[in-house]
Order: structure tokens, then sequence, then C-alpha cells
């Protein structure tokens, strides 16, 4: 029988406290103690043999309306973005409808917008700005649009829109009637960064998560942010109907009555990791940063020009390094055999092992060059 195709994650979480998680944009700058009280506190009183308030708890719906500063929009509080992401695909799109989007992007959207019958065109982004352009935007919208997808900052590139584009797509999707679903993940990273919801209030679906800005992705928490009638509208394909973990829920309170204190070291401490992976890669012959500096935690290291392929750099360096970055094919379709996308939000002492692993990766990886005649 052949070997069973590796499985990195199976591998990488099976030795958890060894690898260097640079591969899913997590986030382990936050200082422990910002949450790790309220979880105690929960486990102490026991609150997990209760369910929470169906709707959330008032103090974090209140906290998420702060954050965001958008105090006539209604927050749903979701099991992570992602379900909020499942949720207004499946409420706003039907079979035949359109939504214009990208390619690299956060493909599980796409795989969400495609089971509600509807397709996605994808714009090609893989070159600069390496994000979309109201121009093109404008150009892609059809008869058959009913959305469009604007990820800021954008994983995996790292792209971030200015604010008079965020203006222009908003305006777009409030000319065209359409919903604009802006997925604000990464927000907190990016310096200036700004909601479409504040240029077209009516037509845009926020989405937001606690998982990278607050350290909180294995407590899956996030939402979104909508007027009220369009809330209730996607609110209605809500599974969880007896509400979310209340784990999740104290530890995002916690998160995000503290994050002005902590969240500028956070970010510094992310840009000097991606300076310090810029100055590792532009001393490997061939290798490539399409965005720098990243407006996110995370960045695609591109490999287009050395033969090395990513799926081969990942699992090398997983296996011989205990370095975890992830391949490009699950980013997409017509770019993801050229890059690897890293996360760095990370302590120091894993940003050096890649610095360490990285060049002898290449060099064992890289194909030999052919004999000069
Ligand atoms: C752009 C984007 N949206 C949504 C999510 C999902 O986040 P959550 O952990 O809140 O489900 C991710 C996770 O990587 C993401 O990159």
């Amino acid at each position: 029988m052949p070997d069973p195709p590796f499985d990195a994650f199976r591998y990488a979480n099976a030795r958890r406290n060894e690898v260097a998680w640079l591969c899913q944009n997590t986030n382990h700058l936050v200082p422990p103690e910002v949450v790790q009280g309220a979880l105690a506190e929960c486990v102490e009183r026991r609150r997990y043999e209760s369910y929470p308030i169906a709707a959330g708890d008032p103090e974090l719906l209140d906290l998420v309306r702060s954050d965001f500063g958008l105090p006539d929009q209604q927050p749903v509080v979701t099991s992570g973005g992602t379900e909020a992401l499942y949720m207004l695909t499946r409420a706003l799109l039907a079979a035949g409808d359109e939504v214009v989007a990208s390619d690299p992007s956060y493909l599980i959207i796409h795989k969400f917008v495609e089971l509600s019958g509807a397709r996605t065109k994808n714009l090609d982004i893989y070159r600069a700005p390496y994000r979309l352009s109201s121009d093109r935007v404008q150009e892609a919208i059809g008869p058959k649009t009913k959305m469009l997808l604007l990820i800021d900052p954008l994983n995996p590139l790292g792209s971030g829109y200015p604010r008079e584009e965020v203006r222009a797509i908003a305006e777009l999707a409030h000319d065209h009637h359409l919903t604009l679903l802006n997925d604000v993940t990464y927000r907190d990273f990016s310096e200036g960064h700004a909601l479409a919801a504040e240029f077209a209030p009516e037509e845009t679906v926020t989405v937001w998560s606690v998982s990278k800005n607050c350290g909180l992705a294995g407590l899956r928490l996030g939402g979104l942010l909508a007027l009220p009638d369009l809330a209730k509208r996607i609110a209605r394909f809500n599974t969880n109907d007896l509400g979310v973990n209340v784990l999740a829920q104290a530890a995002a309170i916690a998160a995000l009555r503290t994050k002005s204190a902590w969240i500028g070291a956070v970010v510094r401490q992310t840009r000097a990791n991606g300076a310090r992976i810029r100055d590792v890669v532009h001393g490997v012959e061939g290798v490539s940063l399409p965005v720098y500096p990243s407006r996110a935690n995370m960045m695609a290291i591109d490999l287009g020009a050395t033969g090395v392929t990513p799926e081969a750099l990942q699992e090398h360096l997983l296996r011989d390094h205990g370095v975890f970055v992830r391949a490009g094919n699950y980013l997409s379709p017509a770019h993801g055999h050229k890059f690897v996308r890293i996360s760095f939000s990370n302590a120091p002492a894993d940003i050096e092992r890649f610095a360490e692993a990285f060049p002898k990766a290449m060099a064992a990886l890289r194909p030999p060059a052919p004999l000069a005649h």
C-alpha cells in the first residue's frame, strides 16, 4: 500500500509545544494574564454548567459596539467569524447570484458562497497593488452581482485598503444596491484602517473576530455587525440558537476591556518580526515578498523563481526544523503553487527559528542549476 499523504496539521499538533506555529495567523503575543483570570473564574464558578444568554453577554455586545464605534450597527455573536460568514452567505445569496471577490483570498468564504448556489467572480490580484481597486470592481459588476467581498487587511497577502479606496468601493455597493461583505478580522494590525460601514452603513455587513487581535483562536468567538433589519435577516440562519460558549465570551470581554492597553505592543512586535523575516528572505536568491510591509500579521513569500514548491518547503520546514508555515494552494487557485504564507504574531524566538531554518531548507530543496556548456 502506498504511504498516506503527509498530514501537516496532524503531525504539528502531535508536537504542539515544539513547533513554531507560523501557519494560521494566530496571535501568541497577548499577555496571557489578560484572559487567564477570567477563564479561571468561569471554571471556578462552574459557568459551563449553564447556558449563556442566547443573544450574547450584554457587556460583550457593548464592548463590540464601542470597539467599532458604530453605535447604530447591531452585533451578532457567533462561534468565530467563520460562522457569521456562513450565516450571511446563506441568508443573502441564492442560486445564480455572483459575488465579486479576488484570487488570492480567504477561500473558505468562497466555499460558503458556492454552498448557497452562488458563485464568486475572482479578480486576479497577484500583482501590484495586490488588492482590489474600485475601478476593477466596477468593471466586474454585472446583472447577477449581489455582493462585493472586501477582506481588509487581506489574508493571505497582508495588503490593506486606503481609506479613499474603501470609500469608493462602499459607494459602488450603495449605488448598485449590493451587499458589501467587509471582513475585518485583522483590522487591529492595520494602521489607519477604515470601516466600509462608515460609508455604506445600510449595505455593509462587517465580519469581526477575536481570534487574531485578542489571541483567542481556540475559543472560537466572532460575529458580524449590520443595521438591525439586516442583522435580523442574517440571524435567522443562526444554528447556535442557545448562544455561544460562555468561556469564550468571558475571555473576549476580558480582552476587549483591556485591548487599548496591550494591542500597541502586540502590533509593534508583529511589525519587528515582519522586518526580521524580510531580511532573511532577501538573503535567499530568487525569493521575494509580494507585499511588504504587511498590514496584517501574515504575508506571502513567493518562491516562484526558485523551482522549490510550497508543499515541499512546508513539509521540509516542519519535519526537519519544527517550523510550520502554510503552502499557498488553499488560498489561491491561480497562484497558490508559487507562495507560502507565514504569520508572525509570535515570540521572537519562533522567528529566529524560521531565520535559521529558511535558508537551509531552500538550499536543501532547490533544484541543481543546469550545467553551463
Ligand atoms: C479573512 C478571515 N476571515 C475570517 C476568519 C475566521 O476567523 P474565526 O477564527 O473568527 O472563525 C479568518 C481566519 O483565519 C480569516 O483569515
